[in-house]
Formats: C-alpha cells, sequence, structure tokens
C-alpha cells in the first residue's frame, strides 16, 4: 500500500522533472520546417488553414510557384481567403485593398498607390515532391535550416500514398505516440499490432541529434502487410523503427523478412511513412502521413488498401490523442494525481525535454535556434 507521504514525494519529483519537459502548454517551436499542405491542395485559388496559430492562405501564381501570405489583411484583419485572387494578386473582399504575391499593399481602394510601406508577411515555403514546407519563424534562419524531406517520399524507386488526418490534441502528444512502440499491441490489438510485440525488447538509439526506437519481432505478419506481400499466414521477421527527425517529421520503417522463404525477394521489402505533424493551434495538429513502399509497386489497388489500412490504424491513436487531450482539460483531479513513466517512455521523454529546450531558446531574446 503506497503511504500518502510517498505518493506525495513521487508527485513533487514529477512536477519537477515536468517543468522541464514540453507538453499542451509549451510555446510551439518555429524555426522548423513544417508541412503546409500537399502540393495538389494549392492551385489557382484562394486556399487558407491555420499553422502553428497564425492562418495563412495560398494559392499559386500563374507560373505555378507557391505563396504564403498572412490570411489578415493588414487594414481592417479581414481574411484575405474571402477575397479574390486577380492574376497573381490577392484583393481583399471588405475595402478592395490589393497584395501582390511578396506581401507588398500595391492598391488601396481608390487604386492609388499606398503612402509608405503597408502589407501582409509572406511566409518562406519549399516545394518537393507532393508537399509544400513551410518556415512560419526568423526568415533568417530557413535556409540555414536543410528540409527535412526524406528522399525516398516521391522518388521513383518507392510509391506512395498519402493521407490526412486533423488529430485533436497537442502535436507533442503525437510525437510521443509515435516514439512508444509499447501501445501497438493494446490500442491496436485489431490492425496492425500482434502479441508478440509486448514481448518483444525495444531497442532504443537517443544521440544528441537523432532519436530512434527499433523492436525486432518474428510473428504471422498482420494483414495490412502479409496481403500485399503474399505472406499471409506465413512466418516473417518484422523489424520496425520509429525515428524522430524534426519538430515537423517522424519516419517508421517497416523491414520485412520471410522465414520461410530460403531465398528473400530483392529489393527486401519495405514500408517507410513520413509522419509531417504539423501544429494547427496548441491544442489541433494538422497530420499528413506518407506511406511509401518498395513492393508491389504500381498497383494502385493495394496502395490504397494498404492506406486504408493505415488510415484505420492511424484513427486508433487519434483515438487515444483526443481522450487523453479531453481528459487532461476537462477534468479537475485531486492534487495528489501525477502521470508516472515506465521504462518504455524514454525515447518520448528525451524528445519532449529536446522540444522544451529548443521552445524555450526562441524565447531568449537575439539566441533564436534552428532546428
Ligand atoms: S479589411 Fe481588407 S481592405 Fe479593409
Ligand atoms: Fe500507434
Amino acid at each position: 500500500m503506497v503511504t500518502f507521504a510517498e505518493l506525495e514525494r513521487v508527485r513533487r519529483r514529477s512536477d519537477v522533472a515536468r517543468k522541464s519537459l514540453a507538453g499542451p502548454e509549451t510555446p510551439l517551436i518555429m524555426n522548423a520546417w513544417y508541412v503546409a499542405a500537399m502540393g495538389e491542395a494549392v492551385g489557382r485559388s484562394l486556399f487558407s488553414r491555420t499553422l502553428l496559430g497564425r492562418s495563412v492562405v495560398m494559392y499559386r501564381t500563374a507560373s505555378g510557384e507557391v505563396v504564403a501570405l498572412q490570411n489578415r489583411c493588414g487594414h481592417r484583419s479581414f481574411p484575405l481567403s474571402h477575397g479574390t485572387l486577380d492574376g497573381d494578386t490577392v484583393v481583399c473582399r471588405y475595402h478592395g485593398l490589393r497584395y501582390g504575391a511578396n506581401g507588398d499593399c500595391l492598391a488601396l481602394s481608390d487604386g492609388s498607390e499606398p503612402r509608405g510601406k503597408m502589407g501582409v508577411h509572406r511566409f518562406v515555403t519549399a516545394e518537393r515532391g507532393p508537399l509544400i514546407w513551410i518556415w512560419m519563424g526568423d526568415p533568417k534562419l530557413a535556409s540555414a535550416t536543410p528540409l527535412p524531406h526524406p528522399e525516398w517520399l516521391g522518388h521513383p524507386d518507392w510509391d506512395f500514398s498519402i493521407g490526412y488526418a486533423e488529430a485533436k490534441g497537442n502535436y507533442v502528444h503525437l510525437h510521443e505516440n509515435l516514439l512508444d512502440l509499447s501501445h501497438l499491441t493494446y490500442l491496436h490489438a485489431k490492425s496492425f499490432g500482434t502479441p508478440e510485440y509486448a514481448r518483444a525488447p525495444v531497442e532504443m538509439d537517443i544521440k544528441p541529434d537523432d532519436i530512434q526506437v527499433w523492436r525486432n519481432v518474428q510473428c504471422v505478419l498482420p494483414e495490412l502487410y502479409a496481403k500485399p506481400l503474399g505472406w499471409v499466414g506465413k512466418r516473417a521477421m518484422r523489424r520496425s523503427g520509429s525515428q524522430l527527425v524534426s519538430p515537423g517529421l517522424h519516419v517508421n520503417t517497416g523491414i520485412f523478412e520471410n522465414l520461410e522463404l530460403d531465398k528473400q525477394p530483392e529489393p527486401q521489402p519495405m514500408v517507410k511513412v513520413a509522419q509531417l505533424i504539423t501544429p494547427e493551434t496548441q491544442h489541433t495538429t494538422h497530420y499528413h502521413y506518407a506511406l511509401c513502399r518498395n513492393f508491389a509497386r504500381g498497383d494502385e489497388a493495394i496502395g490504397k488498401q494498404m492506406l486504408a489500412g493505415m488510415s484505420n490504424a492511424f484513427s486508433e491513436d487519434l483515438y487515444a490523442l483526443e481522450q487523453q487531450t479531453l481528459m487532461q482539460t476537462a477534468s479537475v483531479e485531486a492534487d495528489d494525481f501525477y502521470e508516472f513513466d515506465i521504462p518504455t517512455d524514454r525515447a518520448g521523454l528525451e524528445m519532449r525535454r529536446r522540444f522544451k529546450q529548443w521552445a524555450d531558446a526562441e524565447r531568449v531574446p537575439g539566441a533564436a535556434k534552428e532546428n
């Protein structure tokens, strides 16, 4: 029986530790690349989305270049996305101010040029493969920070399909979920978590610039992978890894070996999932996931089936995230409540420590840090 005094000691230790960890209330990390949208979502009309707590309007110029502007007219805060696109110029629907692609105000309501410089902010963007990335922090740091776009996403040796969901929770918890392989057997019992998973040891590789978690499991593969591989009912070695790349990206890898075959297929079958995580607000997250595979190439039906299976599994994560968020925000607990950690949380705790340091570093004047 745990005494109240013991509980209180643990709670105090936990409170101190929690202060050094990022959580739902930690300011968002601005100096990082995040996915703004899929390239195909942005065209010759105004498209708006809230990213990192700021409303952004996006479109393409006549030459196809992506433009991302602050979606808030500098005159009286009307959303520019409710206006019109005239050539490459955005016209505010309220009083007709016109903004060029660089965000500068070009004309007032009567068509005259503004006196002095007026405008809205233009965010730095980069389009790679099927994705549009955005940098919403200090623009001077953008060019010095490599885009984390994985080289296999959009590479001709890989097929990909992309899904999207709006997650009702803070992005730190989503990262935490992705570094925690211990939930697969339980939360994903009906999708891709085989019972052997819980018993397999977790290998954590925590370096100053990299966090990875791996698990090797001999099992009958879940249908999601077994069907497209043609390995239904066969014993296989499944290596699963999760890597934190940046505040906007996680990479999951699955490597499969058929233990009933003498000769393995070439190349070794793999899936890679780019988990593209972009805070929308402090408590909601845009979640794109790009599922890439190097087998069953060119088979669209298999691509669709796998994406549907993966979306179903991720909806289980989103369910957990939403429930966790509701519990955190809606309940008033007695003072003796504290969250405790288990050994498989180590990678997630390390991620939260780093995110907290990066978020804090951005708040020290003149000490912005790129991630
Ligand atoms: S609010 Fe946009 S022109 Fe006045
Ligand atoms: Fe999960």
